[in-house]
């Protein structure tokens, strides 16, 4: 087939658009952000659509459009990797920062408050992100029986777009511009071209849901589709503000007050309901399953997890503002729907360890696999800690103080990471065809160190924020406070090394990870394991 396709045509000319809306922005700009914005997006612009054009000519005749789009989930795969190295390499210096205020190092572009933003987005959409695109095209491709919806262009679009958006947002928190809302602090430009592309991947994922060959839409799926489709909404609804100019990066968000306190949450709350669980359990739903070599326990529980976890996520937004202005009756909605939420997140949880019935053994063999059960370990924990933080008298003693920053990451190491960990190690020997992972003892190792890593990062939190809880509310014989702050401060210290230390394994748990994949890319298998077995077209 001669000339250039209609929709890679169409996507090289949206590029080009923004290209255009780049260059007139840096043109324009009064601002250092939408300066270095414009300017990107228009090399952006320019690189991709020079790269369209060259593959167009050298492969004029012979469009590589047979089977699943695999190329696709090897490159989110790997920025997933890459990305996953990052966040945990800026959980570590914030972690120092917090022991050894010194690392600030009295430069504004290294100060706690710029970092903190890179660590969370990096984490949650760029490692977090990425392995959810890597493992919903791979899952979406193989239940549905059905090619990518939208071709190799759209597909590699979004690709290089979501990397784009995800240096742009680091790039303008070192540089100090926020819009101050967390997890959503970048500006409106920033925010647009999210949009652009959250909505393209929503159209390849539902298209190729909809051309299925499959009579059945696999429970995955529906999680995948929960995920791309409220994450939409949250980022839509949260986001709306108004530009102070086209070429200004300040922006005024629609709501003001506790009415964007309650927006904001709704959203915060959201974003860990279905951008951490919802498309997590996407992965549980089919990974588990496929290395155990059993079918889901309960098809029937899964259809009652979906619907129940959905419904319920979406009021619990409020238990993030306890003691607020916000009025009582909706803190106490919110408390009540978290309470609720323990039993669908519990229903989920019995639903992926009870797919392990008859197959524990392989536990013992394949360290994948342990990665995703103990994730799914970590998931019933913090579901049923973050319940209990939500009741009122508990998140007055929590709120403020590091439970909630153990609450966090047992929820993100445990649970995140781990079931990310276990799906890479299925589907690294599964893409490049090898017959097991380079070495099953290294990705032994990598769990046990990970594990003690989290265990000491979640218990040093845990004293640390009861602790302060504690000192905070402490009267003496004459009704005064009896500590000050910085005295609450200094007690912490030493759970903060222990913290760092915790923090530390877990990055040196991923390295080894990081040399197993490579190594077992490179095809040098010198060990063979039993789950690893590579997925077989159609399954
Ligand atoms: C080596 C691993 C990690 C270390 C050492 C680490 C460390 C930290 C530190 C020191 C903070 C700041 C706490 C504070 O403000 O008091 C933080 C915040 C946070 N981290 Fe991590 N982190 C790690 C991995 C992750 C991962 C994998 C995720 C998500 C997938 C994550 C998500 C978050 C979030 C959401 C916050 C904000 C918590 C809040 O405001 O309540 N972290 N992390
Ligand atoms: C039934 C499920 C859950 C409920 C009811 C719940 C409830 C809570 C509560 C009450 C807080 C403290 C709010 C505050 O005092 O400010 C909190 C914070 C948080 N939880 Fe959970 N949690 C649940 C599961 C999870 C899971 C599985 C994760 C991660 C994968 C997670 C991530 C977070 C994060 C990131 C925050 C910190 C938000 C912030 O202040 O920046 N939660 N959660």
């Amino acid at each position: 087939m001669r000339g250039i396709r209609a929709g890679d045509a169409a996507i090289g000319l949206l590029v080009a658009t923004l290209g255009l809306i780049g260059l007139i922005q840096a043109a324009g700009a009064t601002d250092d952000e939408i300066y270095v914005f414009g300017l990107s997006l228009l090399t952006f612009a320019v690189v991709f659509d020079f790269g369209l054009l060259k593959r167009h000519f050298d492969t004029v005749g012979q469009w590589p459009e047979d089977g699943y789009n695999e190329t696709i989930v090897k490159k989110f795969l790997i920025a997933a990797v890459f990305w996953a190295v990052v966040a945990f390499l800026m959980g570590v210096v914030l972690a120092a920062q917090l022991s050894w205020p010194a690392l600030n190092l009295g430069i504004s572009f290294t100060n706690f408050g710029r970092l903190r933003p890179v660590h969370t987005s990096a984490a949650i959409f760029a490692f977090g992100g990425s392995a959810l695109f890597s493992t919903s095209f791979y899952v979406v491709q193989r239940t549905c029986r059905a090619r990518l919806f939208g071709g190799e262009t759209l597909a590699n679009f979004i690709f290089w777009g979501y990397q784009f958006f995800i240096v742009m947002a680091a790039l303008s928190y070192v540089m100090g511009f926020s819009q101050g809302q967390e997890y959503a602090e970048p500006e409106w430009h920033l925010d647009l071209f999210l949009t652009l592309i959250w909505v393209l991947y929503a159209l390849v994922f539902i298209g190729t849901v909809v051309k299925r060959q499959e009579p059945h839409i696999y429970v995955a799926n529906w999680f995948y589709m929960g995920f791309i489709l409220t994450i939409a909404v949250l980022h839509i609804g949260n986001n709306i503000a108004m530009p102070v100019s086209f070429f200004t990066a300040k922006s005024y968000n629609i709501a003001s007050g506790v009415q964007n306190a309650m927006i904001q949450w709704w959203y915060g709350h959201n974003a860990v309901g279905f951008f951490l669980t919802a498309g997590f359990l996407g992965m549980m739903y089919y990974f588990i399953p496929k290395a155990a070599g059993r079918p889901i326990y309960s098809y029937r529980l899964s259809i009652v997890h979906f619907w129940s976890l959905i419904f319920m996520y979406i009021w619990a937004g409020p238990h993030h503002l306890h003691y607020t202005a916000l009025p009582d009756w909706t803190q106490n909605l919110g408390m009540a729907f978290s309470v609720m939420l323990w039993m669908p997140s519990w229903g989920g949880m019995i639903n992926g360890l009870m797919t392990l019935s008859g197959a524990w053994d392989k536990l013992r063999t394949d360290p994948g696999l342990r990665f995703s059960v103990t994730a799914v370990g970590f998931y019933g924990m913090s579901t049923f800690e973050g319940p209990v933080m939500s009741i009122r008298p508990v998140n007055a003693l929590s709120h403020y103080t590091d439970w909630g920053i153990g609450h966090v990451h047992s929820g993100t190491l445990g649970w995140v990471a781990f079931i990310s960990f276990g799906a890479i190690y299925y589907l690294v020997p599964a893409l490049w065809k090898r017959t097991g992972l380079y070495s099953v003892r290294l990705a032994s190792w990598h769990y046990w160190i990970a594990t003690l890593g989290i265990v000491l990062y979640i218990t040093s939190m845990w004293v640390a924020g009861i602790m302060q809880g504690l000192m905070w509310r402490a009267y003496d014989a004459f009704g005064f406070l009896q500590y000050s702050f910085a005295e609450s401060v200094s007690a912490v210290h030493p759970f903060y090394v222990i913290r760092l230390t915790g923090g530390v394994c877990f990055l040196i748990g991923a390295l080894i990870m990081v040399y197993n994949l490579i190594r077992t890319a490179r095809g040098t298998a010198t060990e063979t394991t039993v789950g690893f077995v590579p997925v077989p077209a159609g399954e």
